[in-house]
């Protein structure tokens, strides 16, 4: 991960592309500089100006003589080129390019791009950009973009791959007085990318939570190993749009017909614990919530409210999220029962009647926040004419601050009357919403968030026992010599032998009279199927007989099954018949994976057999540090889990063995990055033990 201390903290700072001309990018990044009160010297280096805002010109870089740390480009693309060669010439340590005309452009921009990343390498300089608006910290403090707004000193980090997005955002935080310690944004990642940014905030001092937008990820794994680490510091809340490459590219197995277009990111955020916003509001509904109030350490929460409806409103949602109605202990009931009036509803949540004045807030608030049973509450409070509105923003600020260990959010349902009781809980710190909706939600994330912080840091699993590479790695060499890239059923089969895979005994045929050796070797009852990479639907056009007892049968099906398949199939290659044990019926489940040009193979566990498609009760993991225990979490997930378990009195399924297949096959699919598609299908799993009977993996 890249070191971005000197790239927040450089005691110089270059600007090329500095102007006089007022409205000018390289203008209003000299002016930007100055007037955020940098600490350090700044540079403008134009050939043509003696001087710029006040500040001494130079003709170049080398002009300057000192060692310059940062330097923020802003001339056109052409010359970029120019000018980065001879920062890295200089010993300059990073660069910022603002100018356009890179990548986004097609070709001949990529080319550039690739030119410009090409000198960083050499010299060792971090890069933001090309094609972004800069960066700003404001507790260096350091303004090297041409936003139109610095922000408030605060402790939100932001950081944005959509540069309008972001001034966007710093303009509109300017109405709700919302504080920022960075804004980052990311242009086109040609070296620095949100994961560099990310795992820098999660140990900058000022950053108490991590806000981006994000349309893709640069790099996958680096991705996951600084978000994770970042999230047990601190929130990492993420708005991502756009669809996945995984999802657009056609899939060809079950398990990748069931990934959706975003299931590789949904997946990864959640294995690493990141909250994912999916508006802009929510997004920063949780960013005001995570700033200033703490994480709860439970998820049951109390409500108080003056009016019946809202209150309704708040339950519902609070029923319908991963938050709980708290129950109040008896002597909170007790309390609130002998001092608020007969006609208050005691119970959450606490009704302390229209025409209740600052004072009942208070108390109510101080009753909940004191009970054991409570970890955080919302307050709604709706305009009557007696109603308090400030002096009740000052009751739940003043008793918050005597329980500053668990959250409290509010709602004022209105606007005008409630507007300067509004204004007072936001400058607090206490989160307040018009309606109800965003407070539940951002209580949630903020529940998540306190159960995603005690995910390990990174996990390493140690390697299943038994396992053999090599045969693997010549299986698929013989596999792709023979111009194929599906395997055959019983090369599959073997090749998850290798991997410890418990499989249903399988070989191929290529006579009727070997079917029938066969057969007898393997012990009768045993299934046929036709072994063609070509068909898969075998079962459609006669490719399978079942329940063959005799090795006279299995001589027939033999012949039976080639005559179908000539007859509905004839240009299909046949490479024999398959002769395997008929295993005893065992709940059928599907292993798969399938996978993602980011984040690498996804597996997927669930209900298997022909209606998987249909049934879609698959729950889907990263197979990078799959744990046992994600595993685990994984099974149950699903619906499958409850016929696991043991449904109407049959007895459980051997739930060790499905977690063994599971991690074997998570092995497999990150040893070898040429498989591009497996499903395991169906797996039967019995009271002891999991066998797999049908396995399909393809090879790129
Ligand atoms: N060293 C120093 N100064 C140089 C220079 C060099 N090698 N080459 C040119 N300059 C000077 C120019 O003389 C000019 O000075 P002047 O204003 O005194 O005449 C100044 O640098 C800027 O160059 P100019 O050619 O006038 O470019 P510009 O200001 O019209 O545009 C960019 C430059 C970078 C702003 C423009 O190319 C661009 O990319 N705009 C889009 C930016 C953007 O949208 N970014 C993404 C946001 S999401």
């Amino acid at each position: 991960m890249a070191d971005l201390h000197a790239f927040f903290h450089p005691r110089t700072v270059a600007i090329v592309g500095a102007s006089n001309k007022k409205g000018k990018i390289g203008n209003v990044l000299v002016r930007n500089m100055i007037d955020c009160g940098y600490p350090g010297r700044i540079y403008p280096i134009n050939p043509k100006a003696e001087e710029v805002e006040g500040l001494r010109c130079y003709p170049s870089l080398s002009a300057v003589g000192g060692k310059v740390d940062l330097v923020v480009i802003a001339v056109p693309a052409a010359r970029v080129i120019n000018v980065a060669r001879e920062c890295g010439q200089a010993g300059v340590k990073n660069l910022v390019v603002i100018s356009a005309g890179f990548k986004e452009v097609g070709r001949e921009g990529l080319l550039l791009e690739r030119e410009l990343t090409g000198i960083c390498r050499k010299y060792g300089m971090g890069l933001l950009g090309p094609n972004c608006v800069g960066m700003i910290d404001t507790h260096v403090p350091i303004n090297a973009s041409f936003s139109a707004v610095f922000p408030q000193r605060g402790n939100i980090a932001f950081i944005s791959q959509s540069g309008a997005m972001l001034v966007a955002i710093l303009d509109w935080s300017q109405t709700i007085g919302l504080g920022f310690s960075r804004i980052v944004s990311l242009g086109n990642k040609a070296d620095l990318n949100e994961a560099d940014f990310i795992a820098d905030a999660a140990d900058d001092p000022h950053t108490r939570v991590i806000l981006c937008y994000i349309e893709d990820v640069a790099r996958g794994q680096q991705f996951l190993q600084a978000a994770r680490a970042a999230v047990r510091k601190k929130p990492v809340i993420i708005l991502k749009s756009g669809a996945s490459q995984a999802g657009a590219r056609a899939a060809s197995s079950h398990t990748g017909a069931l990934a959706g277009s975003d299931l590789a990111y949904e997946t990864a955020f959640r294995q690493c614990g990141i909250i994912r916003a999916r508006s802009m509001a929510e997004l920063f509904d949780l960013a005001v919530a995570f700033a200033h109030q703490p994480a709860p350490g439970g998820n049951r929460i109390a409500v108080i409210t003056n009016a019946g409806g809202p209150g309704i409103v708040t339950t519902d949602n609070i029923e319908m999220s991963d938050l709980a109605i708290a129950r109040l202990t008896k002597e909170t009931a007790r309390e609130l029962r002998s001092n608020l009036p007969p006609e208050a509803a005691i119970y959450n949540p606490v009704d302390v009647l229209g025409d209740a004045g600052a004072d009942r807030y208070r108390f109510a608030l101080e009753k909940v926040l004191g009970d054991q049973n409570v970890d955080g509450a919302v307050v709604l409070v709706c305009p009557t004419a007696v109603t308090e509105p400030e002096q009740t923003a000052r009751a739940i600020i003043e008793t918050h601050r005597s329980h500053p260990e668990k959250p409290v959010l509010a709602a004022y349902m209105g606007g005008k009357i409630l507007a300067e009781g509004a204004r007072l809980l936001a400058e607090a710190g206490i989160p307040c919403f018009t309606f109800p909706e965003p407070a539940v939600k951002a209580l949630s994330g903020m529940v998540r968030y306190a159960r995603a912080r005690e995910l390990p840091a990174k996990v390493e699993e140690p390697a299943p026992e038994g396992i053999q590479r090599e045969p693997v790695r010549e299986l698929f060499q013989k596999v792709r010599q023979e111009g194929r890239l599906t395997l055959l059923g019983s090369e599959a089969s073997q090749v998850a032998a290798y991997y410890g895979i418990k499989t249903a005994p399988i070989i191929l045929a290529t006579s009727p009279d070997e079917a029938a050796a066969r057969a007898q070797e393997i012990g009768f009852p045993v299934v046929m199927k036709v072994a063609s990479p070509q068909i898969l639907h075998k079962s459609d056009i006669g490719g399978v007989k079942v329940g063959i007892k005799t090795p006279r049968e299995a001589q027939r099906a033999f012949i039976d099954i080639t005559e179908n398949v000539q007859r509905f199939l004839p240009r299909a290659v046949i490479h024999g018949i398959e002769v395997q044990k008929m295993m005893p019926q065992g709940t059928e489940l599907i292993i798969g994976m399938t996978r993602d040009v980011q984040f690498g193979p996804l597996i997927a566990f669930g209900l298997g057999g022909i209606y998987v498609n249909l049934l879609k009760d698959v729950s889907f993991r990263l197979a990078y540090s799959l744990t046992r225990e994600e595993i685990q979490k994984m099974l149950t997930e699903t619906r499958a889990y409850t016929l696991l378990r043991g449904y109407r009195g049959e007895k459980p399924r051997d739930l060790e063995a499905i977690i063994e297949m599971i991690a074997r096959t998570a092995r497999l699919v990150l040893d070898f990055p040429e498989i591009a598609e497996m499903d395991i299908n169906p797996v039967f799993a019995y009271t002891d033990g999991a066998w797999a009977l049908d396995i399909k993996i393809t090879i790129s």
